[in-house]
């Protein structure tokens, strides 16, 4: 499973890029907002950081003009996806977009249904959110399986871009399922290093290295 970071915050994606852990970014407006910068900046600057792909969200309402501002987000840097929203306009853009070659990252999906029409409309990748299901007490993850399947019985060839993830869990729960990739934000990344039994066992063998009085280096 591949590992996006969900975040515009340059330094996060840096460290995690030099860790081998950053095959892609994804962003949006929110996103953009709380880094407090420029989209065009501080997406070529992330272009720059990662040879993956990094979406770029668009942000008209109808299809014209989500083309018009995708054909503008592409001319940042050639690793761009462009998302759209799953919204019938968005899938009208997503295949115009992908038509002309284009990586097109459907976004906001919550069923099955969306993700087939994504799949239909050429979308190179197709973005559930898992969190925001869970929100609302309905099955996130669920739904991965239900696109996983799916798109498995039929050969569909869109990635499935696992999304608002919000716990290291849901990362080895959507690798389980078969998620193509998985976006988090950093934190969320770092958390999966994170095991009290490591923490304990560390302690006890530094103690116990401590009494031998050895050095290494
Ligand atoms: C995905 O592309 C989105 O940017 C992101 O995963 C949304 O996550 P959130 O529901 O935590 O905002």
């Amino acid at each position: 499973m591949k590992f996006f970071v969900d975040t515009a915050d340059v330094d996060a994606i840096r460290e995690l890029n030099e860790l081998g852990m950053a095959d892609g970014v994804t962003t949006n407006p929110s996103l953009i907002m709380k880094s407090g910068r420029d989209i065009r900046e501080v997406t070529k600057e992330i272009c720059d950081i990662v040879d993956g792909p990094v979406s770029a969200e668009t942000v008209a309402t109808d299809a014209d003009g989500m083309v018009a501002e995708g054909r503008e987000l592409a001319t940042i840097a050639d690793n761009i996806a462009i998302k759209v929203p799953l919204t019938w306009a968005g899938l009208k853009a997503c295949r115009t977009l992908a038509g002309e070659g284009r990586m097109v990252n459907v976004t906001l999906c919550f069923s099955a249904n969306q993700a087939i029409l994504a799949a239909k409309a050429g979308a190179a990748f197709i973005s559930p959110f898992i969190g925001r299901l869970d929100d609302i007490n309905l099955d996130g993850m669920q739904l991965i399986a239900d696109i996983r399947t799916i798109y498995d019985n039929f050969n569909f060839k869109t990635n499935i871009l696992a999304a608002s993830i919000r716990s290291a869990n849901h990362m080895s729960e959507a690798a389980l399922i078969g998620a193509d990739v998985a976006t988090a934000p950093p934190d969320v990344i770092k958390k999966m290093a994170s095991h009290p039994l490591t923490d304990k066992g560390l302690d006890a063998f530094l103690a116990d290295w401590e009494k031998t009085g050895q050095k290494i280096v």
